[in-house]
């Protein structure tokens, strides 16, 4: 088995980030690189400042400033990482396509190629190639086809170990993995790759498959994880009507050991840079086959999540006289879960959205996004012009200024600190009726209905 003393990581992101900061820590022997062509992440990454880094997780900040600059490098310089390393992880983005064939459904592998094209071009010496990203089944033909047709007639073994960290507790998953798995062709590079995660996950929880089962184990796990939100938040919406209280229903239904009670939280709706993209993937590559039953059944996942995000601004209009035109609706929360500063497909927008569609001024406070993202997410939908988002959004920095005056107050991310805030006071600077609506069920209905509050939330 080669011994691997270099590795080079392409893309510092979400996933790049914090798990190359983990292999490093656990393998202090092995030079970790992670390169980006983005050159202010990865100025943002080496700054002294780590509130700067460029991605909030718990405790990651700490082993970023344990292990920067002794075992762990971010840098710009992609081909010279290339060159050095033994191993190179592929940890780029992959998101749905938004022009062409496949358009709004496929993932879009330009970045991936790219990276493929790289390698094929600095390599000169034999490589394991390592898919970080999450990619549709058999990506990795593509890949094995970009290296070995333009490369340097050096050897390429090609790798599936994709992520399944959760944003929010990246760092607890990567050090405590229920498993890591890798797909692979060559016994010899599996094993390279199973030795360095053995530093600290023993090798029974190492999972070692072909490389189409890996690929796909990653779209079909988000899949279920998605399913199981779109499920519970189907009967949330029966609950309202029936008397039932989903929270109740949920905690029945969990403890029975087959079904289990984690991921059955009724929410506003999935966000999250994955759980759309990769289904729609898959119900893609399905389609691809014409396997069109397998598709309908996995689509009916986001169309659930889109009607569930939907309900909840539509019932908030009805409740506040069927309109919400120049009445101020504050919003607790921004990102798309807590402990993190990510954003993407957050369901915040698509209600902030509805409501802006409908002349609501909206006020928002989060505490860990910048008020240029809430408005850049706005502009992206492309709904209205910049300058009427400036002028209907007002990011704030303090919930209290948030709430201040406010008709209704959304719970859009379930944050810890809003439960601890003072709701008398929030109460008593509301206009009354003063309306909560808790996309998160994170609040106590009969407390805040004693304060004064008209109370709503998800299946109750
Ligand atoms: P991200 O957008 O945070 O990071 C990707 C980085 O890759 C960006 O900084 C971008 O500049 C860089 N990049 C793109 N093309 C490049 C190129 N040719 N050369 C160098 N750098 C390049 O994305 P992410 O959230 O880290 O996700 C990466 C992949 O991991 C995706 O496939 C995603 O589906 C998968 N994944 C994400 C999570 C998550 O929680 N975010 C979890 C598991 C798997
Ligand atoms: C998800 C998976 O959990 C990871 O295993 C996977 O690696 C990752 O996608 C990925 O491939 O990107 P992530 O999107 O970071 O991780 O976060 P989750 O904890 O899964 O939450 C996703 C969304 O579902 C959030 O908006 C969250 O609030 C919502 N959710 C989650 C619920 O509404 N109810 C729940 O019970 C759980």
């Amino acid at each position: 088995m080669k011994s691997i003393k270099n590795i080079c990581c392409i893309g510092a992101g979400y996933v790049g980030g914090p798990t190359m900061a983990i292999i490093a820590k656990k393998n202090p022997h092995i030079k970790v690189t992670i390169v980006d062509i983005n050159a202010e992440r990865i100025a943002a990454w080496n700054d002294k400042d780590l509130s700067k880094l460029p991605i909030y997780e718990p405790g990651l900040a700490e082993i970023v400033s344990e292990i920067r600059d002794k075992n762990l490098f971010f840098s710009t310089d992609i081909n010279k990482a290339i060159s050095e390393s033994e191993m190179i992880f592929i940890s780029v983005n992959t998101p749905t396509k938004t022009y062409g064939k496949g358009k709004g459904m496929a993932a879009d592998l330009k970045y991936i190629e790219l990276c493929a094209r790289n390698i094929a071009e600095v390599a000169k010496s034999n490589k394991i190639v390592v898919e970080k990203s999450t990619l549709p089944v058999r990506t990795a033909e593509a890949i094995k086809s970009i290296l070995h047709n333009t490369g340097n007639g050096v050897q390429f073994d090609i790798l599936s170990n994709p992520e399944f960290l959760a944003e929010g507790t990246a760092i607890e998953d990567l050090l405590n993995p229920d498993r890591v798995l890798i797909g692979g062709e060559s016994e010899d590079a599996i094993a390279c790759l199973a030795n360095i995660y053995g530093s600290w996950v023993s090798q029974d929880r190492i999972l070692r498959t072909n490389l189409w089962s890996s690929e796909l184990s990653k779209l079909t796990a988000n899949a279920f994880l998605a399913q199981r939100i779109s499920s519970i938040n189907a009967i949330s919406e029966l609950c309202e009507h029936t008397g039932a209280n989903v929270k109740e229903v949920s905690k029945a239904i969990g403890f029975d050991s087959r079904i289990g009670s984690k991921f059955l939280n009724a929410s506003v709706g999935f966000g999250g840079s994955c759980f759309q993209k990769d289904i729609l993937n898959l119900v893609y590559i399905a389609r691809s086959y014409n396997l069109h039953q397998v598709a309908d059944y996995w689509e009916q996942v986001i169309i659930m999540n889109d009607h569930q995000k939907r309900r909840f601004s539509d019932r908030l209009i009805k409740t506040l006289y069927n309109t919400v035109s120049g009445k101020k609706i504050a919003f607790l929360g921004w990102a798309f879960k807590k402990d993190t500063n990510d954003t993407r497909e957050s369901a915040a927008i698509y209600v902030a959205d509805h409501l802006l569609s409908e002349q609501a001024y909206i006020s928002v406070y989060d505490p860990k996004v910048s008020d240029v993202k809430i408005q850049s997410d706005l502009n992206y939908l492309n709904t209205r012009s910049e300058a009427e988002n400036l002028e209907y959004v007002n990011p704030v920095t303090s919930p209290y200024e948030a709430l201040k005056e406010a008709h209704a107050v959304t719970i859009m991310t379930e944050w810890d600190e809003f439960k601890t805030y003072n709701w008398e006071e929030i109460y008593a600077n509301m206009k009354k009726p003063a309306f909560i609506f808790d996309g998160r069920n994170i609040l106590d209905k009969s407390e805040m209905e004693k304060i004064g509050f008209e109370y709503y939330a998800i299946g109750q």
